[in-house]
C-alpha cells in the first residue's frame, strides 16, 4: 500500500528530520507547518522531491487542515507550542495551537479512511518523581507545565475514541530529543550543554542530579515508522514511551559524558533551579511489543554535535536564536 503521511508541523526539529527520513523510505510526504521560527530553510531540501508537498498554513484553521488531510494516508501531529518556557510566555497561543487545534484536528481526520495517526506526547508527563522509580506507561501522571497538561489532555481524548473512530491513534511520549537535524535546536539539554562547553561558556547546570530520559531524533523517524508499520492489533490506541533505558541520563552523567571530550569546560552548579522535572522512564513495552530500542547514545549525540560545532556548521546560533530555540512566536490567538 502507497503511504501519502501528512506531517502536521513536519518543517520542525523533529519533523524535518523525519521527512527526509519518510522520503527515503519512498513514502510521499505532505507537510503542513506554519513555520513559526522562520524555519522555511527546513523545507528547502525536499522542494525538488516530487514525492514531498509543502503546505503553508495553520493547522487551527479547519480549511487549511481538512485541504491538508485530503488523500493521505496517515497522520504524524507534531505541531504545536513545543517546551515548558514558550507555553508558559504565550498562554493563549498555547490553548488554541495545544489543545483546540489538535482537538479539531483528530476530529477532523475522522471518517477519511486514514489508517494512523500518530500523536507526539512527551515524557514530561511524569513530572517529578521521587525515588529511583522507572515510569512505565501506567505510572500516574503529574505534568507541571501547560506544555505537559495539553499533551495530557489531548492523550485522554484520544484514548476515549475508542469505537468512535475509524482509524487507529498511537500515542508517543518522546524523551527529551537530541541530535542533528535542519532546525537544530539547541534550547535543548544535551545540544545546550555542549555547545556551551564547546565555547568554554560559563555554563550554570541547575540540579545537577535530576533525572530525565534522552533521544536521538533520528531514532526518534525509526519509531514513529515502526508504529507505522506495526499492526494495528500491537499498537492502535496504545502509549508508549520512546527511548531506551540506555539514555536515561542525569544532567551530572550529560557534563560527565562531554567533559570526556572537553575536560576543562567549566561548569557551575546551582540546587533549587526553576525546573522541578527529575523523571526516569522505563522504555520496555516499545521494545517488547515492536522491537524497538534507540541506535544512538547520548554520546553519540554529543560526538557529532561536536564535530558540527568544529566544522563552523553553527557559528551564527546566537545571531539566529530564534530558529535555534523556542523562545519567540508572532502568532494572533485571536484569528
Ligand atoms: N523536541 C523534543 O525534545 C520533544 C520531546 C518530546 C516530545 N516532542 C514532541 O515532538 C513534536 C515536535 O517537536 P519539535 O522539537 O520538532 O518542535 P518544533 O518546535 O521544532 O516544531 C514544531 C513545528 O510545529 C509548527 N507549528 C506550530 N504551530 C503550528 C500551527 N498552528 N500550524 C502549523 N504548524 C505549526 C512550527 O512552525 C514548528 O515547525 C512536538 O509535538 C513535541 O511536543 C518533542
Amino acid at each position: 500500500m502507497e503511504r501519502i503521511v501528512l506531517l502536521v508541523g513536519g518543517a520542525g526539529y523533529i519533523g524535518s528530520e523525519l521527512t527526509g527520513y519518510f522520503l527515503n523510505l519512498g513514502y510521499k510526504v505532505r507537510s503542513l507547518d506554519l513555520l513559526l521560527y522562520e524555519n522555511q530553510v527546513c523545507v528547502y531540501p525536499f522542494l525538488l522531491n516530487k514525492n514531498y508537498e509543502f503546505i503553508y498554513g495553520d493547522m487551527t484553521d479547519e480549511g487549511v487542515t481538512s485541504n491538508a488531510l485530503i488523500g493521505v494516508t496517515d497522520v504524524v501531529i507534531l505541531a504545536g507550542l513545543v517546551g515548558d518556557p514558550i507555553t508558559k510566555k504565550y498562554p493563549q497561543a498555547s490553548q488554541k495551537i495545544n489543545n483546540d487545534g489538535i482537538l479539531n484536528l483528530i476530529r477532523l481526520v475522522n471518517g477519511r479512511g486514514i489508517k494512523r495517526v500518530v500523536f507526539l506526547s512527551t515524557c514530561s508527563n511524569y513530572g517529578l518523581i521521587t525515588g529511583d522509580t522507572l515510569a512505565d506507561e501506567e505510572f500516574e501522571l503529574k505534568p507541571l507545565s501547560l506544555y505537559a497538561k495539553s499533551k495530557v489532555a489531548i492523550e485522554k481524548e484520544l484514548l476515549g475514541l475508542r469505537g468512535k473512530v475509524d482509524y487507529c491513534p498511537v500515542i508517543l511520549r518522546f524523551a527529551t530529543a537530541f541530535g542533528l537535524s535542519t532546525r537544530m535546536r539547541f534550547d535543548l539539554t544535551v545540544s545546550e550543554f555542549t555547545r556551551a562547553m564547546y565555547l568554554k561558556k560559563d555554563l550554570l547546570v541547575y540540579d545537577a542530579d535530576t533525572w530525565r530520559p534522552y533521544c536521538h531524533v533520528r531514532d526518534f523517524s525509526r519509531a514513529i515508522n515502526m508504529v507505522m508499520l506495526a499492526p494495528d492489533a500491537h499498537v492502535g490506541f496504545e502509549v508508549f514511551n520512546v527511548g531506551g533505558d540506555v539514555n536515561n541520563y542525569t544532567k551530572q552523567m550529560i557534563i560527565n559524558e562531554i567533559k570526556t571530550f572537553i575536560p576543562d569546560a567549566p561548569v557551575r552548579y546551582q540546587e533549587k533551579g526553576p525546573d522541578p522535572r527529575n523523571y526516569r522512564v522505563s522504555f520496555s513495552k516499545i521494545k517488547g511489543r515492536i522491537g524497538f530500542i534507540p541506535e544512538y547514545t547520548v554520546r553519540d549525540g554529543v560526538s557529532e554535535l561536536l564535530s558540527a560545532l568544529s566544522q563552523h556548521l553553527f557559528d551564527k546560533v546566537d545571531e539566529r536564536r530564534n530558529f535555534h530555540g523556542n523562545y519567540e512566536i508572532e502568532y494572533s490567538s485571536n484569528m
